[in-house]
């Protein structure tokens, strides 16, 4: 969504709502998500830096794709809601930390992890915490690391300490994700549906990293 069609929506939801003062939410959040979009801007050039660097050393690499998303209004107000926060620029920016979003799609398990250590150990980025979903996988089979980081982005005459969530995950991690996530994640589904589909997609996900864990390991072979 671009800049005026998310000030269109953030314009109809507070004409509904009659706040206090709307001219100033609007600007107050427009400001916020600039520092956000600023931070995943930080972020992916980090990712770029390491893929390249990497690629010098290895011929090859790391990283397959880099995407960056804004959390919605729509979801910021969801989550606030779903947390019984209010809608504020404030609770937004000390309880939310995934408005910034970095994913990071990689060759390989074993670049997951290395890429993840190279950037939580750049001394401008601080770890807030670490979701090991591929160590511990969600019940339906899930898999990706996880990280909340904090960076540093510098304005004119200011520094601002800017916090986002860095998704990395496999070629096939990631297709396994997305379709689950079209087919499921977040829909309310049935019961019956929800446990007929269960299984087959919990098998899906192992089969997966079995390709993951065979993949790694012909690597392993030839970079031996
Ligand atoms: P959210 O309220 O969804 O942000 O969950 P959370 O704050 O507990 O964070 P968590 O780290 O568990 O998940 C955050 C994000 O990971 C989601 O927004 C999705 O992008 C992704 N994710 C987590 N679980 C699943 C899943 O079961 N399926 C898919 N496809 N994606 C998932
Ligand atoms: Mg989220």
């Amino acid at each position: 969504m671009d800049h005026k069609a998310f000030k269109d929506k953030i314009a109809d939801f507070l004409l509904e709502n009659q706040p206090e003062d709307i001219k100033a939410f609007m600007n107050e959040m427009q400001t916020l998500m600039s520092y956000y979009k600023c931070a995943m801007h930080e972020i992916e050039a980090k990712f770029k830096v390491l893929n390249e660097q990497f690629s010098l050393q290895h011929e090859r690499n790391p990283i397959e794709s880099i995407k960056t998303r804004l959390k919605s209004f729509e979801s910021i107000k969801e989550k606030l809601e779903r947390k019984g926060l209010p809608l504020t620029t404030d609770a937004i920016w000390n309880s939310l930390n995934d408005v910034a979003g970095v994913r990071v799609v990689c060759s390989f398990i074993d670049d997951i992890h290395m890429l993840a250590y190279c950037l939580i150990s750049q001394d401008d980025v601080k770890l807030i915490e670490i979701k090991d979903y591929i160590k511990h996988p969600k019940p339906n089979g899930y898999r990706s690391l996880h990280l909340i980081v904090e960076v540093p982005i510098f304005l004119c005459d200011d520094k601002r300490l800017v916090r986002a969530e860095v998704q990395l995950r496999t070629i096939n991690m990631n297709s396994w994700a997305k379709l689950e996530h079209r087919m499921r994640y977040k829909k309310h589904l049935s019961d019956e549906i929800l446990a007929k589909t269960h299984d087959e997609l919990l098998e899906c996900a192992e089969i997966s990293n079995q390709l993951d864990l065979k993949m790694q390991a012909i690597r392993n072979i030839i970079e031996k």
